[in-house]
């Protein structure tokens, strides 16, 4: 691949939540996905990507356990219920969580490693034509998230990334100039 095609391709990456949600993801694509992740910069090698797989009614019992979590948080109850069901948008959604690292400093760069992983993911995925979004765990409901995914109650979920065949583009987007200094 040329810079060019890679420059095009990162270009063209949209977050796109207009998925269909009775399209096909299958086993050998979800496995390029989070292996794409894998292959992110990792300081000192610790490893710390951590997916759940989230597919069929997972992803309603998905929805609960959030929707549950924001109640108890005292939540607005028409985002309560709209998060009942919003998994259900993708056939897929990766649950994508950073382990907890030795020291505050290693947690920190884990999270880094993962997020540049979560890129590789998005990345990956349009290679593959299959639309994607980055979506935020809501708040509080990380435990509730890590427990469901059989993950550690130390992980930290930064990201829910449905995935699917886009049923309706993307908006365009935009990006400002870089803000950039050069020091000869
Ligand atoms: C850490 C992170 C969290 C995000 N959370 C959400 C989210 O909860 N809901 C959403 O619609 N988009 C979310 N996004 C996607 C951004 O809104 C999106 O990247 C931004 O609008 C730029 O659009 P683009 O990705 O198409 O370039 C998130 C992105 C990142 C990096």
């Amino acid at each position: 691949m040329s810079p060019d095609e890679l420059a095009e391709l990162i270009a063209a990456r949209r977050s796109n939540i207009f998925i269909d949600a009775e399209s096909v993801v299958s086993d050998t694509q979800i496995d390029q996905l989070f292996t794409a992740a894998q292959w992110a910069p990792n300081h000192k090698r610790t490893w710390p990507l951590r997916i759940a797989v989230v597919r069929g009614d997972s992803r309603r019992t998905l929805g609960g356990v959030v929707a549950d979590a924001m109640a108890l948080r005292g939540d607005d109850e028409a985002k309560v219920l709209k998060t009942r069901t919003k998994y259900l948008r993708a056939p897929v959604v990766l649950v994508v969580a950073s382990a907890v690292g030795e020291s505050e400093n290693e947690t920190e760069e884990n999270k880094y490693a993962v997020a540049a992983g979560i890129q590789n993911l998005l990345l990956m995925a349009e290679a593959m034509g299959l639309a994607a979004l980055w979506s935020s765990p809501a708040k509080g409901a990380n435990d509730a998230i890590t427990s469901l995914c059989n993950m550690d109650n130390t992980d930290h979920v930064l990201g829910l990334i449905y995935v699917g065949s886009a049923n309706k583009e993307a908006p365009a987007a935009l990006r400002p100039p870089v803000r950039v200094t050069f020091l000869n």
